[in-house]
């Protein structure tokens, strides 16, 4: 075996055996470089006899071939080796828990809807939406609301045009319209959202949040109007027993209606719900009014039931101490990161609303 052969086989056994890239880099300028062996043994063709020439040369090539082509199977293998090890270095298992979680809060409303839609969920209701921007005749024809009710008044309601047509929804209402109209009875929903009132003072925000409710099934009386509410108050509360009180009151779209309001007392500055004989008003509701459900198709000799509107923003404030409700829409960091949540605590009814 001739030096340069044995050479051959030394350096297919060092890129057979080499661990990276620039180890085999290197091995390969030592081959195929200027000063590299396959070029040396080149040179030596110029001394060599004739007839002798062309079987070195062929050698010298046969060489070449072999140890090009495992140079190129090794670099790829170098190459795959380096991205599976990338990718197992970058591999994030997202069913491991978070530990350090500092940045980002869920908004208190944000929260709060949560933990209402999951209180309604459990008896049954769906969550329905409707848009911000309505007609007149979702938030206020079809909902049995007389051509000069006060409500329609300029002062109250947010016109987007001349002919005061297109309107911001006042309340979440109009979604009960749209929820009988696209469906068939029996109807069963809650419905979240932004309600907007030309109205601006410590307790009012021209833009707040409703949560409508709507149950029309055969049948429906006002007991179970109350014990649907009675039931929602004590665990949104998370209290064993609470004080509520119904006082006659009226809407268009509601007969009879009353408003409900909530027994508490204050105590070191803070609000014991159930308790006590301060009363908060916190929702409007009522027995679904015939022309309503005229209006969207239902019959009323068959089917009737309850609908009530609740202050959203209120029951947050009530329930985690916030004081001022323009607050809720300063977009202040600091006063996000104090009231809002963590994005992992979600609200169920088995671990627990807000713990
Ligand atoms: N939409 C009423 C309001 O905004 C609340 C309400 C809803 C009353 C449903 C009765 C039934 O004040």
């Amino acid at each position: 075996m001739s030096e340069f052969e044995k050479k051959v086989i030394e350096y297919k056994e060092r890129i057979n055996n080499s661990k990276n890239s620039e180890e085999i880099l290197s091995i390969n300028s030592e081959i195929f470089g200027k000063n590299g062996i396959i070029n040396y043994e080149f040179k030596k063709l110029g001394s060599l006899p004739h007839e002798e020439k062309k079987k070195f040369a062929a050698n010298i090539n046969k060489a070449k071939q072999e140890l090009t082509d495992i140079f190129k199977a090794k670099s790829i293998q170098i190459q795959d080796k380096g991205i599976i090890e990338k990718v197992s270095k970058e591999k994030i298992d997202i069913t491991l828990p978070e530990k350090d979680f500092k940045i980002g809060k869920i908004h208190p409303i944000s929260q709060v809807i949560d933990e209402i839609s999951c209180i309604f969920s459990e008896i049954g209701f769906s969550v329905e939406e409707g848009p911000d921007v309505e007609n007149d005749y979702n938030n206020f024809t079809a909902l049995n609301t007389p051509e000069n009710h006060p409500a329609k008044d300029m002062h109250d309601t947010f016109y987007l045009d001349e002919d005061m047509k297109t309107l911001l929804r006042t309340h979440t209402s109009p979604v009960q319209v749209r929820t009988m109209m696209k469906g068939k009875p029996p109807f069963k929903i809650i419905a979240p959202g932004r309600t907007y009132r030309s109205d601006s003072d410590q307790t009012h925000t021209p833009m707040f949040h409703q949560l409508e409710g709507l149950h029309i099934d055969r049948n429906i009386n006002m007991g179970h109007l109350k014990g649907c509410l009675n039931y929602f108050i004590k665990e949104f509360f998370e209290v064993d027993k609470i004080k509520m009180r119904f006082r006659p009151s009226h809407f268009p779209f509601t007969e009879p209606s009353a408003e409900v309001d909530i027994g508490y007392r204050l105590e070191n500055n803070k609000i014991i719900i159930g308790e006590g004989d301060k009363w908060l008003e916190i929702l409007g509701c009522g027995m679904v009014h015939p022309n309503v459900l005229k209006n969207c198709k239902v019959d009323p000799k068959k089917y009737q039931g309850f609908a009530f509107g609740i202050g959203i923003d209120r029951l947050a404030m009530l329930k985690y101490g916030i004081k001022d409700l323009r607050s809720f829409f300063d977009c202040d960091f600091r006063w996000l990161n104090h009231y809002g949540f963590d994005p992992l605590d979600v609200p169920t009814n088995y671990r627990g609303l807000s713990r």
